[in-house]
C-alpha cells in the first residue's frame, strides 16, 4: 500500500506541507490518527474518515471539556433548535453562505454530520479548527485576535470592527506593525475571553442582553419583560414560556444571579490584571447603563409595534406565539415599521452595549444609542400615520 503522504505530497501537496509545519508532524499524529485507514486510492475517496471535535479531545482533553462548558460548543444546536430562526427557505439558511458557516461550531449527532456530508456544506465538522486551521492546528494562529474576525464581526455584532478601533485593539495593531515593542500591554480577544487559554466562552449579559433575576431598577425591570417577550421567553402575562426553557436549555442567557456573576467577576479579574479597581467598577457599571438606556428606548419601541397588532392595524403573522413582535423571526418582517424595529433590536442596541463594553464610544454612542434614539422616533411617526390612515378606511 502506498502511504497517505506520499500519494498527498502528489495529490494535495499543500495539505501535507502545512501538516509538516505542524506540532502533530513531529509528534507522529500522522494523517491515518485523524482520517483512518479505510481509504487508499483516488477511487474510495468517500471512506476517509470525518474528523470530529470529540477526536481532537480524545487526546487534548483539559481543552476539551472546557471547549464544551463554553457557549462555542452549544453553535451548532442554537440554530438548530430555534426553528423560528429558519422560517426563510433552507437553501439559505444550509451551506457555506448561510448560518452554518459560522454555527458550524459545535458537537453534532451522527445523523446531522451525515446530512451535513451529503446535502450540507460538507465540511467544517471538527469545529477546533475554526481557530486552529487545519492542517497546521498552530496555537500561535489561534492566539491572534483576527481569528475571531471571521464570524464576530458586521451587522449584529461588529466586535472585531469595534476592537480594531478601540484603544486596546489599536495598541495591538501597532505592535504587531512593529512600532511598539513585543512586550506592549494591551489584550486581545483572547486574553479578556479566553483567559489562561480557557477555552469555554461566555459572557455575563451574552448576546441577547436580558437576564433574570430582572433588574432591580423598576422602568429597566419593565423593559427587560418587555424585550423577553418580543423574544418570545415570557408570555403577555410574564410567565415564563416553553421557548424561555429552551434558551434556558442552550445556555443563550444566564437566569440565575450567580451565573451572571460569575461570568461578571471572572471577566472583572481580566480588567484588573491592567487597571485599578475603581476604574474598572465604574466601567462595567457605565457599560451596564447603556444597556438600560437602550432597554428602555428598545421596549418603548416594541410596545408600539404589539399595540398595533393588538388593535389589528398591522397583521400579526401567523407564526408569532403573542401579539408581540417575534424577535427570533427577524427574516419575516413584511412592513417598514417592523423592519424598523428588528433594525433596533438586532444593529443598534447590539452597537450601543456591545460598544460600551469593548471600549469603543463611537460604536456605543453614533451607531447605537444616536441611532435608536433616531429610530424610535420614526417608529412614533409610523405608528401615528398608520392609526390615521386606519380610522379613514373606518
Ligand atoms: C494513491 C493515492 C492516495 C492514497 C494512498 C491516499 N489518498 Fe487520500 N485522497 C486521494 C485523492 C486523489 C483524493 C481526492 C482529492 C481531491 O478531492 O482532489 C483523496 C482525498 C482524501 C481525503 C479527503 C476526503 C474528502 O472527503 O474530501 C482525505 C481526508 C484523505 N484523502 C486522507 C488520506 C489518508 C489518511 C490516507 C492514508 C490512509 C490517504 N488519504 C491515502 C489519494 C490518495
Ligand atoms: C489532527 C487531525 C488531522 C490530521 C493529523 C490530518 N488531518 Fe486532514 N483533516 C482534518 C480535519 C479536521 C479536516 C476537515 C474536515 C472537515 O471539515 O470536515 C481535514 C480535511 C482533510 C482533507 C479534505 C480537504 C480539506 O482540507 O478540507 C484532506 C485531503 C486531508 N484532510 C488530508 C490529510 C492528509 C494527507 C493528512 C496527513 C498529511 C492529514 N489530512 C492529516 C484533520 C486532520
Ligand atoms: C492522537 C492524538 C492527537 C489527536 C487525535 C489530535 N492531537 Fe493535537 N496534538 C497531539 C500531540 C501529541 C501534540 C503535541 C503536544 C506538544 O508538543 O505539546 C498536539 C498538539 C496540538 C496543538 C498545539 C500546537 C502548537 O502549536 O503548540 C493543537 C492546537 C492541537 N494539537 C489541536 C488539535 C486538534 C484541533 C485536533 C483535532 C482536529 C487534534 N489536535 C487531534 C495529539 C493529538
Ligand atoms: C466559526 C465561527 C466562530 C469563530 C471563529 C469564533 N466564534 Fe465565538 N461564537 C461563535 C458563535 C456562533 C457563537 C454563539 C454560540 C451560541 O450562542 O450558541 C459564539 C459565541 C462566543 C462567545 C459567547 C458570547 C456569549 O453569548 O456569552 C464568546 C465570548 C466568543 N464567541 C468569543 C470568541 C473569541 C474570543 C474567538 C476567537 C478566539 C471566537 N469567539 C471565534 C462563532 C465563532
Ligand atoms: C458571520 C457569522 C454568522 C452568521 C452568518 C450567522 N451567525 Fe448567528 N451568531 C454568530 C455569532 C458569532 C453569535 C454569537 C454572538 C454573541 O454571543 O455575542 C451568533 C448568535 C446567534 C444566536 C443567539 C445565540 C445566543 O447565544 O444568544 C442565534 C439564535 C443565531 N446566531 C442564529 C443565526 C441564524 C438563524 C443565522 C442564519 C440566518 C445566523 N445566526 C447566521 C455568527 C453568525
Ligand atoms: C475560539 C478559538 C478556539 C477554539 C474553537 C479552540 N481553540 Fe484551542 N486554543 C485557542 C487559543 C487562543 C489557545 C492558546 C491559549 C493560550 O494562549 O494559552 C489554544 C490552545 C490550544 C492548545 C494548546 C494548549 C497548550 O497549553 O499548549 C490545544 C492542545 C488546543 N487549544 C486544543 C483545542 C481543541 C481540542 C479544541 C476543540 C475542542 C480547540 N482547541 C478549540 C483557541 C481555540
Ligand atoms: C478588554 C477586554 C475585551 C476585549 C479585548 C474583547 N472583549 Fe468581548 N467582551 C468584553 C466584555 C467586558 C464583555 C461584556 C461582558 C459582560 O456581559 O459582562 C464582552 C462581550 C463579548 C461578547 C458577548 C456579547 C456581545 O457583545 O455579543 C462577545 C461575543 C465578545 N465579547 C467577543 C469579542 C471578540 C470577538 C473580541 C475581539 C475582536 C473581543 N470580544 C474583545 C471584553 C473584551
Ligand atoms: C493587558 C492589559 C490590559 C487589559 C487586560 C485591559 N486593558 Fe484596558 N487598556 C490597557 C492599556 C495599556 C490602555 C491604554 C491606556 C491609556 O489609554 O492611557 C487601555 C485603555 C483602556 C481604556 C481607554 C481609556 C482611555 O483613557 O481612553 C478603557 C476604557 C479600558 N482600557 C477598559 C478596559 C476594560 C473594561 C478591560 C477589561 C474588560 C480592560 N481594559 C482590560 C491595557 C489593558
Amino acid at each position: 500500500m502506498q502511504s497517505c503522504i506520499d500519494c498527498h505530497t502528489k495529490e494535495t501537496p499543500s495539505i501535507v506541507a502545512e501538516w509538516k509545519r505542524s506540532k502533530h508532524s513531529t509528534s507522529m499524529v500522522s494523517c491515518l490518527m485523524c482520517h483512518g485507514v479505510q481509504h487508499t486510492s483516488a477511487k474510495d475517496v468517500d471512506k476517509a474518515g470525518t474528523v470530529k471535535p470529540e477526536l481532537c479531545i480524545m487526546c487534548h482533553e483539559p481543552q476539551g471539556i472546557q471547549f464544551a462548558a463554553g457557549k462555542h460548543a452549544m453553535a451548532w444546536k442554537a440554530v438548530q433548535t430555534l426553528k423560528e430562526a429558519h422560517w426563510q427557505p433552507m437553501a439559505f439558511i444550509e451551506g457555506i453562505k448561510g448560518c452554518d458557516s459560522c454555527h458550524k461550531i459545535g458537537f453534532k449527532s451522527e445523523k446531522e454530520i451525515h446530512e451535513l456530508r451529503t446535502e450540507g456544506a460538507g465540511f467544517g465538522i471538527a469545529s477546533c479548527d475554526v481557530c486552529h486551521t487545519r492542517h497546521s492546528f498552530s496555537v500561535e494562529e489561534a492566539r491572534q485576535p483576527q481569528t475571531c474576525r471571521v464570524c464576530h464581526r458586521g451587522f449584529d455584532q461588529p466586535l472585531w470592527e469595534m476592537y480594531a478601533s478601540s484603544k486596546h485593539g489599536i495598541r495591538h495593531a501597532l505592535k504587531r506593525e512593529g512600532a511598539l515593542p513585543e512586550n506592549t500591554l494591551t489584550p486581545t480577544c483572547q486574553d479578556c475571553h479566553m483567559q489562561a487559554g480557557d477555552h469555554g466562552v461566555k459572557t455575563a449579559w451574552g448576546f441577547l442582553a436580558v437576564r433574570m433575576p430582572m433588574p432591580e431598577d423598576k422602568e429597566w425591570a419593565a423593559a427587560q419583560t418587555t424585550i423577553m417577550q418580543a423574544l418570545g421567553m415570557l408570555d403577555p402575562k410574564g410567565k415564563p414560556t416553553p421557548r424561555y426553557q429552551r434558551i434556558k436549555e442552550l445556555d443563550l442567557a444566564r437566569l440565575t444571579k450567580e451565573d451572571w456573576q460569575k461570568e461578571r467577576d471572572r471577566m472583572k479579574k481580566t480588567c484588573l490584571e491592567c487597571h485599578p479597581p475603581v476604574f474598572v467598577d465604574r466601567l462595567f457599571e457605565n457599560a451596564d447603563r447603556m444597556v438600560m438606556e437602550s432597554d428602555i428606548l428598545l421596549a418603548k419601541a416594541i410596545r408600539i409595534v404589539s399595540g398595533l397588532y393588538k388593535d389589528n392595524i398591522v397583521a400579526k403573522p401567523w407564526n408569532y406565539p403573542y401579539s408581540f413582535p417575534d424577535f427570533f423571526a427577524v427574516h419575516d418582517a413584511r412592513t417598514p415599521i417592523e423592519q424598523k424595529l428588528y433594525l433596533m433590536f438586532l444593529k443598534h442596541r447590539m452597537s450601543a452595549f456591545q460598544g460600551a463594553f469593548h471600549t469603543n464610544p463611537d460604536y456605543a454612542l453614533w451607531y447605537g444609542l444616536f441611532e435608536l434614539r433616531v429610530d424610535l422616533a420614526e417608529i412614533s411617526a409610523l405608528d401615528k400615520q398608520l392609526r390615521a390612515s386606519a380610522k379613514k378606511r373606518k
